[in-house]
């Protein structure tokens, strides 16, 4: 069947892999990449796709309602897979309003757009809008590390407790207030106007062409450079870390076959402690270089703690296994290691973010901006 899907937000991290995805996994579609290339926007990101006849990128804001109408006209769009957003926690302390006016306004703009062209035609559309689970708060830390398979006996390896998707939205920083308000809205669309809507709340994404503001690339990155690694407060913060790929297949199976007006929790059952998990990357990056065990432990550096830094995130992701079959397909192990192997393999990659020089793809592919 022929789709026109608008993917926002695909210039960037997570977006790229589902813009790929998609691009390969479905030639009768027509996949409309739209993105206003933020700092975190990279169309390098998709150098091997951006040729292919059922692919096209929009650069635009999402804040720009106008823009959004015509690009629900121009390319007929039935799905809406929407990742646009400001994803940084640290940049929303210095800037809540680029926060809000992105993630708030921005979410409302494409659901008014969605809701305008579609017009109550709403067979065979959805808009499915990509969340985090940083809206539900922070749990409590209640167990030393054990069982690294304890959340089969009723609580993970740090606690007892699980965000489900009953789990009340407690959000701390501008960054999960500004996802939570935009989920709510997503919500209320539906309830209001029928809009076929459905959100997903994922755990921490880590693997190729993530911005190196992000704890893992960031890390990588200094430890080939031998600077500092700035762990925050006491680095006994715990994420639940999944792989990229798996979270973009994820998001392919629920746009396809996810209930409408339901919420998915996506995660992999992989908590780590901050400081397990950076001892993890500099075993795996000395290894890599080919230097001596332990070299660059003297580079751990500990840092005031972020502002409201939430403690533990732990994702319970039963309901999409049980309805939809959706697991990882990859142990942790094995995604770090391909982690750190592609930063290392794409050093240009890397060094074109960090100095500025990406922000000239667009130019060079696109013409002036
Ligand atoms: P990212 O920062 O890497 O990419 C965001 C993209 O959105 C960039 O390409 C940027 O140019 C674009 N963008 C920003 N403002 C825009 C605007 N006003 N109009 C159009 N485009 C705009 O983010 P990411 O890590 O890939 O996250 C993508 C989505 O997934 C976000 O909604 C985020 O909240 C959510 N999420 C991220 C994670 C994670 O671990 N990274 C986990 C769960 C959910
Ligand atoms: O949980 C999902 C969220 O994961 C997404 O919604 C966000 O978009 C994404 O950025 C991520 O948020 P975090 O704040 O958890 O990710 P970050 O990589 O910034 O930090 C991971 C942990 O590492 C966190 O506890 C803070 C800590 N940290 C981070 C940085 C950048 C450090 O100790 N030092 C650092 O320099």
């Amino acid at each position: 069947m022929k789709r026109n899907i608008l993917i926002t937000g695909g210039a960037g991290f997570i977006g790229s892999h589902v813009v790929r995805l998609m691009v390969n996994k479905y030639p009768e579609y027509r996949i409309v990449n739209l993105d206003k290339l933020t700092y975190a926007g990279n169309l390098a990101n998709l150098k091997d796709i951006e040729e292919q006849s059922n692919y096209c990128f929009v650069r635009a804001d999402i804040c720009d309602y106008e823009a959004m109408q015509e690009v629900f006209r121009k390319y007929d769009i039935d799905g809406v897979i929407h990742l646009a957003a400001e994803s940084h926690v640290d940049r929303s302390i210095k800037d809540p309003f680029t926060f809000a006016k992105t993630n708030v306004l921005g979410t409302l703009s494409l659901l008014q757009a969605a809701k305008e062209y579609w017009n109550g035609n709403y067979d065979g559309k959805r808009f499915y809008h990509i969340s985090t689970d940083e809206v539900y708060g922070a749990l409590e830390l209640t167990k030393p590390k054990g069982d690294p398979n304890g959340n089969e006996c009723g609580g993970g390896p740090y606690g007892d407790l699980f965000f489900t998707e009953q789990t009340k939205y407690n959000p701390h920083s501008p960054y999960s207030a500004s996802k939570a308000s935009s989920d709510h809205f997503v919500r209320a669309f539906h309830d209001t106007y029928g809009l076929p809507t459905i959100v997903t709340n994922c755990s921490n994404n880590y693997g190729p062409y993530q911005f190196p503001e992000k704890l893992i690339p960031l890390f990588i990155n200094n430890i080939r450079h031998g600077k500092p690694l700035p762990v925050y407060g006491k680095g006994e913060n715990v994420r639940d870390w999944l792989y990229v790929v798996d979270h973009a297949r994820a998001i392919d199976l629920i746009f396809h076959e996810g209930r409408i007006a339901e919420t998915y929790n996506i995660g992999g059952f992989n908590e780590w402690k901050n400081i397990d998990l950076i001892r993890v990357i500099i075993r795996t990056v000395d290894r890599l270089l080919g230097n001596a065990p332990g070299t660059s432990e003297k580079l751990i550096t500990y840092v005031t703690d972020r502002a409201g830094h939430d403690l533990r995130y732990a994702i319970d992701s039963t309901k999409l296994k049980n309805e939809l079959g959706w697991e990882p397909s990859l142990q942790f192990e094995e995604g770090i290691e391909k982690t750190v192997r592609w930063y290392l393999d794409n050093q240009e990659w890397l060094d074109n973010v960090t100095s500025g020089e990406y922000e000239k793809y667009y130019e060079k592919m696109y013409g002036s901006r």
